[in-house]
């Protein structure tokens, strides 16, 4: 997968086991001690977000919950308040480099520094990639894939500068590594997550930085990602230039809440994604069973 990669550099794997650590008992990594430390969750007040936030709390961390959602945030905040943890809550639109700027400076004022960065929130459409609008395609590479740039271009160089250890989870899919038709515009905000990561595992690596990467692909997870595509559908119903719902959608959206439904919990994968941060594992593949279902659409 990586044939012009620095040979000093080893490449991760993808669906095998993590290189393992090349570190003695003395040496044992600072990212395997969570607590006191600092972390920024974004798409934290709802489903796999959430469910990390909970484990970062968990874990003695100061929680950072960035979302766009406002009541959503402010349920999250208080419920993480009233179990004991430190937490700070700011309104965010990652698709906005000042937004993302703003959470930075926020987090900095108040804990001066940050060691886990999740860059998870997303949203998803359906519909072919031909008849996907200009608003479809803009919302969601604003999201899934501008908010991950953001994100990498306002705290990676903060988290140099640092010079602590650290680590970043930037959120993809099963669907950054394999196409499924209908959910095109997703598949290509996705592919870019897999591929900015990629390039930022190496550009670390080769530097000798003290941040990992990881990028999470998970298959189907039982969180409700489904109802806003819906939503916003039926909402752009009479909208000029807009996309309302067509039966394939509909029926796109049927197998999507069925696979949904019955997928993994958040908190399994908030429980995966920790302990591939303590392995210091790239790939994180929540659901390798499913990966050549992915790819057959
Ligand atoms: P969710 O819909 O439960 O949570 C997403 C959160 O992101 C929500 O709280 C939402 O308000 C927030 N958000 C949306 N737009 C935002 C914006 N512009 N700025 C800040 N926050 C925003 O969805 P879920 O499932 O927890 O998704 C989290 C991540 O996992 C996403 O990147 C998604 O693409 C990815 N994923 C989810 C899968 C699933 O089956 N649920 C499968 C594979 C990947």
């Amino acid at each position: 997968m990586f044939s012009d990669t620095p040979t000093s550099i080893q490449a991760p794997t993808l669906f095998h086991a993590s290189p393992t650590l090349n570190v003695s008992d003395s040496e044992v990594r600072d990212m395997r001690e969570f607590k006191g430390k600092v972390a920024v969750v974004t798409g934290a007040a709802n489903g796999i977000g959430r469910a990390i936030a909970d484990v970062c709390a968990r874990e003695g961390m100061k929680v950072v919950l960035a979302d766009i959602n406002k009541e959503a945030l402010a349920r999250a905040e208080a419920e993480l308040e009233k179990a004991g943890s430190t937490v700070l809550a700011v309104q965010t639109d990652v698709s906005k480099a000042e937004d993302v700027e703003g959470l930075a400076r926020r987090t900095y004022d108040a804990f001066g520094g940050v060691h886990l960065l999740f860059n998870n929130a997303g949203v998803m459409t359906t519909g072919t990639v031909w008849e996907n609008t200009l608003s479809d395609w803009r919302w969601v590479l604003g999201v899934n894939l501008w908010g991950v740039i953001h994100g990498v271009r306002t705290f990676v160089p903060l988290m140099l500068g640092q010079g602590t250890e650290g680590h970043i989870v930037n959120t993809a899919s099963m669907r950054g590594l394999s196409r499924a038709s209908s959910n095109g515009v997703y598949c290509v905000s996705k592919h870019g997550v897999v591929a900015l990561t990629e390039t930022l595992y190496y550009e670390l690596a080769q530097r000798d930085a003290k941040i990992k990467v990881s990028v999470l692909c998970p298959g189907a997870i039982n969180t409700k990602i489904v109802d806003v595509p819906e939503r916003r559908l039926i909402e752009h119903q009479n909208v000029p230039g807009e996309r309302g719902m067509t039966p394939e959608d509909e029926e796109t959206l049927r197998e999507l809440r069925h696979g949904t439904r019955t997928g993994m919990s958040p908190q399994a994968v908030a429980d995966k994604v920790f302990d591939a941060i303590r392995d210091e594992k790239f790939y994180i593949i929540t659901q390798p069973e499913t990966r050549f279902e992915s790819r057959d659409g």
